[in-house]
């Protein structure tokens, strides 16, 4: 069985005025009644492949993390509580030093994703086993549909001896220019990375001793200076504050030998900034998105998300609006990554 570890200590500020610090997107309901956090939980919920999922994610967010994990009635094996965000390859450390047996299986997963075809996604997760299981690091790729700079790329080589479908990687680029970017599509033999990891905790662990051995150090200790409650653990703050802080894909994927990529095509979408909600929501007959309410008579290819506001629009197109509380948020669509800029702008001000 494969122990599912779901991130969720991300601060994502993309989708302001909904997502704040106290309550980043992968906490928000935007797409239905559930959160991105707890669509995760439903996707490894197979207790045929899955154990119980350990979960890391930030102390800041403790209570609104027990909320929703009892809105869906999981039951998590661990729930780790960082101190202070130190990015993914650190987050991920700890759920390996938990892990019961140095040989489990850990299946990565960020909580900010919408995966379409859950069954395809868990069918490329069973036949991404045997090849973890021989200390390969395992990536899924998805097919690039644009040359986007806020991804990981991995170039694809040959297939691996004993594996139905996966592929040794020939490199991995996290987060390219532009030119890069552009430059990897064009030689057609890259997937983006969707962000989900396989490996053994292990493989993990010694990717780290060779790797980033002061990053390990610093976790080992704040897990072991750290204190537990029930379930739930409290690793050291000083200890864990003396990481470095840096994503697994700089400090292991660019870095490490023996990485495996798992082509896959499950309807994954990154929900990071109001045009893709766009771009993954059902459209009504004209072509506009309305999350709450809001009117629209003349009007095309508008995204409308108001729950506390009536929004009505006349013989507009191309629109992102958005209110939240005694917030509204006007702006082109194809243009809402500069929500980040305003956010910060304000916060600035406060
Ligand atoms: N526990 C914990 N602690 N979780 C974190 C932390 C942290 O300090 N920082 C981020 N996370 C969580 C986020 O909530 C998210 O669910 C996941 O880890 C990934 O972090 P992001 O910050 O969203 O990463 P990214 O989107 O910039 O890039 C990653 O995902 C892309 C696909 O969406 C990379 O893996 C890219 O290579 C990949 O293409
Ligand atoms: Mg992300």
């Amino acid at each position: 069985l494969i122990t599912p570890v779901i991130l969720s200590g991300g601060s994502g500020t993309r989708l302001w005025p909904l997502s704040t610090r106290d309550r980043p997107k992968q906490f928000l309901n935007l797409l239905g009644p559930l959160s991105m956090f707890q669509l995760t939980f439903q996707r490894c919920a197979d207790d045929r492949i899955f154990r119980n999922p350990m979960i890391v994610g930030s102390s800041s967010h403790e209570e609104i993390l027990q909320e929703q994990i009892r809105e869906v009635g999981a039951n998590p094996s661990a729930i780790i509580l960082e101190p202070c965000a130190r990015n993914t390859a650190p987050a991920i450390a700890l759920a390996a030093l938990a892990a019961e047996n140095p040989s489990d299986l850990l299946l990565v997963m960020p909580s900010d994703h919408v995966i379409k075809n859950v069954s395809a996604f868990q069918k490329a997760v069973q036949e991404s086993i045997s090849i973890a299981q021989s200390r390969w690091l395992v990536t899924f790729g998805i097919e690039p549909t644009g040359p986007e700079t806020g991804y990981g790329y991995i170039q694809q080589g040959d297939a691996i001896v004993g594996s139905s479908r996966s592929l040794s990687a020939q490199r991995f680029v996290e987060k390219p220019s532009l030119e890069k970017a552009e430059k990897m599509l064009k030689d057609g033999d890259y997937s983006w990375n969707a962000g989900i990891f396989l490996f053994r905790a292990d493989t993990y662990l010694a990717a780290m001793e060779k790797n980033c051995p002061e990053m390990l150090d610093a976790c080992k200790s704040a897990m072991a200076k750290g204190r537990t409650a029930g379930e739930i653990y409290y690793p050291d703050p000083d200890a864990f504050a003396s990481a470095p802080s840096e994503s697994i894909d700089y400090a292991i994927m660019e870095r490490a030998e023996k990485i495996a990529v798992t082509p896959v095509s499950p309807g994954w979408s990154d929900v990071g900034s109001w045009d893709s909600l766009f771009d993954i929501s059902d459209k009504d007959d004209d072509s506009n998105v309305i999350f709450g309410k809001a009117e629209t008579i003349r009007s095309s290819n508008v995204l409308i998300h108001s729950h506390d506001l009536d929004v009505a629009v006349f013989g507009v197109e191309n629109l992102i609006i958005v209110t939240h509380q005694n917030r509204v948020v006007i702006l082109p669509r194809g243009q809402s990554q500069n929500v980040k800029d305003i956010a910060q702008k304000l916060a600035e001000k406060e």
